[in-house]
């Protein structure tokens, strides 16, 4: 690999297949959007379908393929969908996820699982759906949103902070194992955006960005051939900064500053 570009830097949007995993609201509506107006075919999937319709606004180079990511038969569903209008895809951004903050003592078991399920092995699903047809082409991309929650235990992300380290880790699997094969693997994690995930935030969120300038920065990043995208960097660069601190200097941080 040297020093080059960790993936293939990408040239122009034209015509790229592009499948958005959560593309009703938030950051994945915003990609799907920008995507087609810069000359994409996207497949927008997500439950809400008046949603998806709505984002993609009857554009001719749009295909709506509702899906639940908990739901094999629907993943299957619109893989074949894709199949028929598109012939393939050549990158799936996986952008669904559930929120909810809590603190550890307020889990429900069974509410974490489903998170769980949703963020983390509903990718295992949509990989298994994509990947073989990828591997056979030797060309294509992945790409996982995960979250700078993921990089280290944070207050209230009691199940979701653990479901985005999750990602973190299976994105650095995925780069080793597929980029040798000729695959693209994106690692994406943005601080605060404003979204319906965020609205559940009771608390002043550092560096909020619009759902357009999230959008806007992991596409610059996939242009420029990055595996980690992570914005905005005035944010991100203090977390990662305080990742590296020994435990003791962290948890003294967090207890003075977030608990
Ligand atoms: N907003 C932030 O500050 C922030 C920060 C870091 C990372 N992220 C990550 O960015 C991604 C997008 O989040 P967002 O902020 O844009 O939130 P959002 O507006 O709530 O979008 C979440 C998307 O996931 C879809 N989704 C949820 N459950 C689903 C299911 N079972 N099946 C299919 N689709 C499902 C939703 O669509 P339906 O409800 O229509 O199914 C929606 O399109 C997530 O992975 C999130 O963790 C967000």
């Amino acid at each position: 690999m040297g020093l080059s570009s960790f993936n293939t830097p990408i040239t122009g949007w034209q015509d790229q297949r592009i499948w958005v995993i959560g593309a009703s609201s938030g950051i994945g509506a915003a990609l799907a959007r920008q995507l087609l107006a810069n000359g994409a075919r996207v497949i927008l999937s997500a439950r809400r379908t008046d949603l998806l319709e709505h984002v993609a606004g009857a554009h001719p180079r749009a295909l709506v393929a509702t899906l639940d990511v908990q739901n094999t038969a629907d993943w299957l569903g619109a893989y074949r969908q894709i199949q028929q209008r598109f012939n393939g895809v050549d990158l799936v951004i996986f952008c669904a996820a559930a929120y909810r903050p809590e603190r550890s003592w307020e889990v429900v078991p069974e509410a974490a699982l489903q998170m769980l399920a949703i963020n983390v092995g509903s990718v295992y699903t949509g990989l298994a759906t994509v990947l073989p047809d990828m591997m056979q082409r030797r060309t294509g991309g992945v790409a996982l949103v995960a979250s700078v929650a993921g990089y280290m235990g944070l207050p209230t992300a009691s199940v979701y902070g653990p479901s985005k380290a999750a990602l973190i880790n299976l994105a650095e699997v995925l780069y080793g194992d597929l980029h040798s094969l000729g695959m693209n693997v994106y690692l994406i994690n943005p601080g605060f955006v404003e979204t319906e995930l965020t609205q559940k935030n009771d608390y002043a969120m550092p560096a909020l960005q619009t759902p357009d300038q999230a959008a806007l920065a992991i596409l610059h990043g996939m242009k420029r051939g990055q595996f980690e995208i992570h914005f905005p960097k005035r944010f991100t660069r203090v977390l990662k900064l305080v990742q590296c601190l020994p435990y003791r200097l962290r948890f003294f941080l967090f207890k003075r500053f977030l608990a």
